[in-house]
């Protein structure tokens, strides 16, 4: 193994600190900057993991020579940040969602494979260890033929410029999820309401995927992550079901006619399986094995672009009226 590598990270907000702790404390990892925009925040930020601070990216870039950059901007202002990134060739790290637009998302992705560049987003729900004991049920053909798949996902209302905040920040984690356990989705038909404070800040979807099972999505910025059960995964198929509780927190698994059912849980000494910013922490261990080996990201940005569409064709299906394909 080469020395530690040495990463940036970009954006001093809230969950721009779990990317400054994880760097800070791995062994195979040196924080060496944290570029912010204010300057007292971005400071402190720096001084409590041992980084350098800078509110200019250029000059942190010049200083720094980061072999790994992350990103975790507000959720709207992704794309400058993101193609000058890109543009330098950096390895690199984004926060869902990629970007709001669609011919956006189309200039990252052309320019990061124009320079063969390793471009990976967190989609860290795929690393929460029920959802990864869910996949292997599902790929040792324990639910047998899938039939249908249901997300929910909804909490306190994060109001951005976009009315469609809530369908293309947060609900990229469902369409991610659903098409990584389910498959492909090959179509979908939306229903969604402003009636709160304006924005689209509550979905619901009917969904078909290419395997022919169908599915549903409830997503919702009208509720309370208090809730519990506030984020609920239920995959059936023909010889059993699965459902995911809050991501992180339990597992169920039930065999078709069969009353008595199994539930993994994280166990009493088992802490890391239970924290939610922990399935962070399990992507980058992935993401680091990957770019070590010069290999492409576990999740390419590429998967970014393709909630990215399943939104917009959300959207189209709500403006029309019409399903709409996605295949
Ligand atoms: N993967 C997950 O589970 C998960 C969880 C929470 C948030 N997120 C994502 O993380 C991202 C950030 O969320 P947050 O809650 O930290 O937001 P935030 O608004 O708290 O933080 C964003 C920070 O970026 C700074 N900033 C703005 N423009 C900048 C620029 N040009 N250069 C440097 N800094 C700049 C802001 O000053 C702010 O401090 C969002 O994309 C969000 O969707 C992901």
């Amino acid at each position: 193994m080469r020395g530690r590598m040495r990463v940036a990270v970009v954006g001093a907000g809230g969950w721009g600190e779990h990317h400054a702790r994880i760097f800070s404390r791995r062994e195979d990892t040196e924080l060496v900057a944290v570029c912010g925009r204010t300057p007292a925040r971005t400071q402190a930020r720096a001084e409590r993991y041992g980084a350098t601070p800078y509110t200019d990216l250029d000059e942190m870039l010049r200083s720094e020579h980061p072999e790994l950059v992350t990103v975790c901007l507000p959720n709207e202002d992704h794309y400058d940040v993101t193609l000058k990134l890109v543009r330098t060739g950096v390895p690199l790290l984004v926060e869902k969602p990629l970007v709001f637009d669609l011919a956006e998302a189309d200039t990252l992705l052309a320019e990061a494979e124009a320079r063969d560049h390793f471009f990976a987003i967190n989609f860290n729900h795929r690393y929460a260890e029920p959802v990864q004991r869910a996949k292997a049920l599902i790929d040792a053909g324990e639910l047998g033929d899938l039939i249908f798949a249901t997300w929910r996902f909804g909490g306190e209302a994060n109001r951005g410029r976009s009315p469609h905040a809530n369908l293309i920040e947060t609900q990229c984690h469902g369409f991610d999820m659903l098409e990584h356990l389910v498959g492909p989705i090959s179509a979908v038909s939306a229903h969604l309401t402003d009636k709160t404070y304006g924005a689209f800040s509550t979905i619901a979807l009917a969904l078909d995927f290419e395997n022919r099972a169908v599915g549903t999505m409830l997503g919702t910025y009208d509720s309370s992550y208090a809730y519990p059960d506030t984020q609920r995964i239920e995959v059936n198929g023909t010889k059993g079901r699965l459902v995911i509780h809050d991501t992180v927190r339990a597992l169920t698994f039930s065999k078709a006619g069969d009353p008595v059912e199994q539930r993994w849980h994280s166990t009493y000494f088992d802490d890391e399986a239970r924290n939610f910013a922990g399935t962070f922490d399990r992507h980058v261990d992935a993401l680091l094995t990957a770019l070590r080996a010069g290999e492409q990201p576990p999740v390419h940005a590429r998967a970014g672009r393709r909630a990215l569409a399943l939104a917009h064709a959300t959207i189209e299906s709500h403006e029309t009226g019409r399903r709409v394909s996605t295949a």
